[in-house]
């Protein structure tokens, strides 16, 4: 099995001109900025989309300065989703330590986010085919409508599989599919060869996001978030799903119960909340939540996997296979 490591491994000095693009495109001249920068870059994430963007670029070509700034803006980017979804979601830790918002301040996450944004946008427009940018921008557009649509949903309390689907394509895969795409664009990837990437990218984003959402139910991980997060922020994801596929008769007490958690936007749980959280989890693995959601996770792999079997047989393709093991097994 791939996993990031590994892949960094691989990619080796494409990796480092990856972060080179980063780390320059970062620079500010504000003092302020600069320490949260510092803050944020101190705890990095995973990398998994520049990651998979180098490899998908490799898989249909060479590598190119765009590559590069292809990479380092999908990252920016999501780094920027993650500032501002811990304001939206309340949330206190990310990768391991506070998150900008609890560590600085909420109107600093929002603002600190929004640049990380600009840069993003600034190394498109000035590195990348327009294409690219616009690929891109059609991203930022499906994660907002993802987000809001699960911010509406929340409130709702009526998410179907259906529902679930469209927001986790929005909120996650929709930025997967910008990326692994323009990377192909960027080597000048035939439109066969571009299709298979934006398949696996289209399902590797999707099982990446249910792998996530099982990992909120799986206290004994060390994933850097809080567990159980979702519950307190009303989101039915996949594996309350599944229970409530299972036990249907018990639906109605489950979401009354789930309705009464309402400080969704506050840091602190209340006792109370607590305790609806553990009952609604208990219920969740009681009736094989996790193991629906993992099924689904499965077909969702298998996909991805088998979009790339039309691509021309390479060693980058192969590392996109043993990724797409990783994706599905992840802790992290
Ligand atoms: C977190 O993404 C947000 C989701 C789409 C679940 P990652 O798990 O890739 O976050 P980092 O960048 O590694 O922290
Ligand atoms: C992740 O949403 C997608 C983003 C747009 C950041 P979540 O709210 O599910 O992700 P985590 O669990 O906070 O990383
Ligand atoms: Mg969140
Ligand atoms: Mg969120």
């Amino acid at each position: 099995m791939v996993n990031t490591e590994s892949a960094r491994q691989f990619l080796g000095s494409d990796f480092e001109k990856y972060r080179q693009t980063l780390n320059v495109a970062l620079h500010s001249d504000e003092q302020y900025l600069n320490a949260i920068n510092k803050y944020v870059l101190g705890s990095r994430g995973k990398e998994i989309r520049p990651i998979l963007s180098l490899l998908a670029g490799l898989a249909c070509g060479s590598l190119s300065e765009q590559s590069y700034c292809t990479a380092a803006a999908t990252e920016m980017l999501h780094t920027a989703t993650l500032m501002h979804d811990d304001v939206a979601d309340g949330a206190s830790m990310r990768r391991g330590a506070l998150s900008v918002s609890a560590m600085f301040s909420a109107p600093a996450a929002v603002l600190t986010g929004d640049f990380w944004l600009a840069r993003s946008l600034n190394l498109l427009v000035s590195k990348c085919d327009r294409q690219i940018t616009l690929n891109f921008s059609q991203a930022i557009r499906k994660m907002s409508e993802g987000e809001l649509l699960q911010l509406d949903k929340a409130d709702r309390l009526d998410t179907t599989e259906e529902d679930y689907f469209r927001i986790i394509y929005g909120k996650t895969a929709a930025l997967f599919v910008a990326s692994l795409k323009s990377a192909a664009l960027a080597v000048g990837a035939d439109s066969l060869s571009t299709d298979c990437i934006e398949s696996y990218a289209e399902h590797i984003g999707l099982a990446f996001q249910i792998r996530d959402d099982i990992m909120d139910y799986t206290p004994s991980l060390n994933t850097g978030k809080l567990p159980g997060a979702d519950l307190k922020e009303r989101k039915i994801t996949m594996p309350l799903l599944g229970a409530l596929k299972s036990a249907p008769e018990k639906a109605d007490s489950i979401l009354s119960e789930i309705r009464k958690i309402e400080s969704v936007f506050a840091a602190r749980t209340t006792p109370r909340e607590a305790e609806i959280i553990a009952g609604v989890s208990d219920f969740v693995l009681k009736y094989n939540g996790i193991e629906y959601a993992s099924e689904k996770l499965s077909e969702q792999i298998g996909l991805a996997v088998d979009s790339l079997s039309p691509l021309g047989s390479s060693d980058a393709r192969q590392m996109l296979i043993g990724f797409a093991e990783y994706v599905g097994k992840r802790g992290r």
